[in-house]
């Protein structure tokens, strides 16, 4: 079941395209999040998933989705086959399918940043499309892929499907755009003006059409790209997002790298961290992580980590400190945009909402967790040393998370055993 954690409106498992609360009325200030218990599984299908080194598949009971199949009448041998043949098409485009991908212990980068402990490195750069991305984007899609098997869908032929649209600077657009390839479905990604030109042409590759977003004199304030493609959404393409508050399902798949990450951490006998350090953007990844990795029984405070350079997030958690109200049904009491220009080496982490604040903050509380918020100058510095000591080649944005590690490493407010994400092959 998915219930708004603004407005209490719940949608039931098998409601199909569940993309936005029924109450919300175009300010995105509502966010559906996920409400199940993990159903019971038949031993067959035990067996059949539990060595698979696909996580969608390893873990596919834990997700919504699984109920929404089975809503429909689905056995769980056609989930399953579901899963691996949009996978295989997913592999012919992006060279690989989703893998669990590599957790490390890194001794070199716990020296590199001071810490007295160790220090776990999940590698996402390997990940289908160079980041973790597509983990939030391909719950949507098998979404899409079965509402539309099922004849859920207000289309009847493939022809007649809407768009897909995504409002991005990078990572998540070439992950979705990989996955629309993938399923052969139009694709529209809204980017803003000065996106880079590997970006562009990684994108153009793929067959999606790129709009370029400048910012309109008439546009209220925020993202130019996020107006864009609101726009798009609202004409009828499908929010095909990395925000919840645009679509809910992305946080949905995003918690498969927390259940994968749980598990590799079990199997080296580690049940609790801690901290986790996470890079904030928009948010989902934040919470779908660390969510994950409570849900696959590991314990974690969840250190989300911004830049100086545009820190709503870090805001948002100060003005919560005092205050008594429910936090989602007083929206922009916290989250509104950043009122001044973002600006960080970490550029993939400048939106200028928290979008997914709200499931950030659950997870900040459920966890005893804090915001860290990075000076600019420890963020060069985990560009440089972080891909050195991990040998992992990620972006600048994909180390902010190591930037939060050195801040606190060197004031002392950590120690003992942390584990963080890089993601963001650098291009
Ligand atoms: C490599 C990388 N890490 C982390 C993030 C942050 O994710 P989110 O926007 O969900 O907070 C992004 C987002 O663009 C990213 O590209
Ligand atoms: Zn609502």
């Amino acid at each position: 079941m998915l219930r708004c954690a603004a407005c209490s409106r719940s949608l039931d498992a098998g409601q199909p395209l569940p993309w936005r609360c029924p109450g919300e009325t175009g300010d995105r200030h509502h966010i559906l999040l996920i409400h199940r218990d993990e159903p019971m599984v038949s031993d067959a299908t035990r067996s059949a998933i539990a060595n698979d080194p696909n996580p969608f598949v390893r873990f596919a009971p834990r997700l919504a989705w699984w109920d929404f199949v089975h809503a429909h009448g689905w056995t769980d041998d056609q989930a399953i086959g579901a899963v691996k043949r949009l996978d295989e098409r997913v592999a012919t485009v992006a060279g690989t399918g989703f893998r669990i991908t590599p957790l490390e212990e890194s001794s070199s980068l716990a020296d590199a940043v001071g810490l007295d402990g160790r220090v776990f490195v999940k590698n996402e750069t390997g990940n289908v499309a160079g980041s973790h991305k597509a983990r939030h984007l391909f719950s949507i899609l098998l979404h899409l892929v079965a509402a539309e098997e099922s004849g859920l869908v207000p289309w009847r032929r493939r022809e007649d499907r809407p768009a897909l649209a995504i409002s991005s600077c990078g990572n998540a657009a070439i992950a979705a755009s990989t996955l629309a390839a993938a399923a052969e479905w139009p694709i529209d990604v809204f980017i803003p003006e000065w996106a880079g030109g590997v970006v562009v042409e990684i994108l153009d590759s793929l067959g999606a059409r790129v709009n370029r977003c400048p910012r309109r004199s008439d546009d209220p304030p925020g993202d130019p790209t996020v107006h864009r493609f609101r726009e798009a959404v609202a004409r009828g393409s499908i929010p095909f997002s990395v925000q919840g508050p645009e679509n809910a399902l992305c946080l949905d798949g995003g918690r498969t790298i927390g259940w994968e990450a749980a598990e590799q951490l079990n199997a080296r006998g580690v049940s609790s961290l801690d901290a986790v350090y996470v890079q904030v953007g928009g948010g989902a990844f934040a919470a779908s992580l660390s969510r994950g990795l409570a849900e696959g029984g590991v314990r974690a405070p969840l250190v989300a980590v911004q830049t100086a350079g545009c820190a709503p997030l870090a805001r948002a958690w100060r003005i919560a400190h005092d205050s008594t109200q429910a936090w989602a049904t007083d929206w922009t009491r916290f989250m509104w945009p950043w009122e001044h220009e973002p600006t960080s080496l970490a550029d993939g982490i400048l939106d200028d909402e928290t979008y997914d604040w709200v499931a950030d903050f659950a997870q900040l509380e459920s966890t005893g967790g804090r915001v860290v918020v990075a000076a600019e100058d420890d963020v060069v510095l985990a560009a440089s040393l972080a891909p050195r000591a991990a040998g992992i080649p990620a972006s600048p944005t994909g180390t902010a998370g190591v930037a939060g590690l050195i801040t606190e490493a060197r004031g002392g407010q950590v120690r003992g055993d942390v584990l963080v994400v890089l993601s963001g092959v650098k291009r």
